[in-house]
């Protein structure tokens, strides 16, 4: 296993990282058998694709933010906050979405990304973050529930869970779940 030097960290997409995150998300690519196409036009010019990521667009219709989970040299993965819901995020896709790179995985690196993620979320202004996920999806299940989310039934195949914040929600770690 890497040994990583610096605890890793959410910050903006950076162009520090080009060679993990094009080596992590093609490996990520090829195991999920997703399309490898973007991948080329990212290398060619990384700065221009690290720019466009940078700061709040507007994706799936509302303001989001993309932050990538960094340590020193290494990108393991990303994630999405998305500051809107819109209907069809109530359903499918929630105010959070993120992925660990394959080769990093089954490290708690996503995990303590989410952490991170509703400590941004709460920066944000936001006080209650919704997140989905296929039921068969046992990983991501695991993360949420690590950091407190609250199952809200199911919609359209996923299962819904919100995540309450604290007004002093801190980096300090995943929450404890709240009773139900
Ligand atoms: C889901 C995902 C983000 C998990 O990333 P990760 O860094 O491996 O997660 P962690 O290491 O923090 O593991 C969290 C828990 O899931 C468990 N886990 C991880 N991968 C697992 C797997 N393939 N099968 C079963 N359990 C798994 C871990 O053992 C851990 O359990 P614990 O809390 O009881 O110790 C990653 O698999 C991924 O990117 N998947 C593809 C994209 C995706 O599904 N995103 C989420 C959409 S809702």
């Amino acid at each position: 296993m890497i040994t990583l030097h610096e605890p890793a960290h959410l910050t903006s997409p950076a162009a520090a990282v080009r060679v993990s995150y094009l080596t992590g998300e093609q490996a990520d690519c090829l195991l999920r058998g997703t399309e490898t196409d973007w991948l080329g036009p990212a290398s060619d010019d990384f700065d221009d694709f690290v720019a466009k990521r940078c700061g709040v667009s507007t994706r799936w219709g509302v303001p989001s933010t993309v932050l990538w989970y960094i340590s020193g040299e290494h990108y393991l993965g990303t994630l999405v906050i998305r500051h809107e819901l819109t209907p069809q995020l109530t359903d499918v896709g929630g105010n959070v979405g993120y992925h660990v790179v394959a080769p990093w995985r089954r490290q708690g690196h996503a995990t303590r990304m989410l952490a991170a993620g509703l400590v941004e979320c709460r920066r944000l202004g936001l006080d209650r973050v919704l997140l989905t996920c296929d039921p068969e999806n046992v990983a991501s299940r695991r993360v949420i529930a690590a950091n407190g989310g609250n199952p809200d039934g199911n919609i359209a195949g996923e299962d819904r869970f919100w995540v309450i914040l604290a007004a002093d929600q801190n980096a300090g770690g995943p929450a404890k779940r709240r009773p139900s």
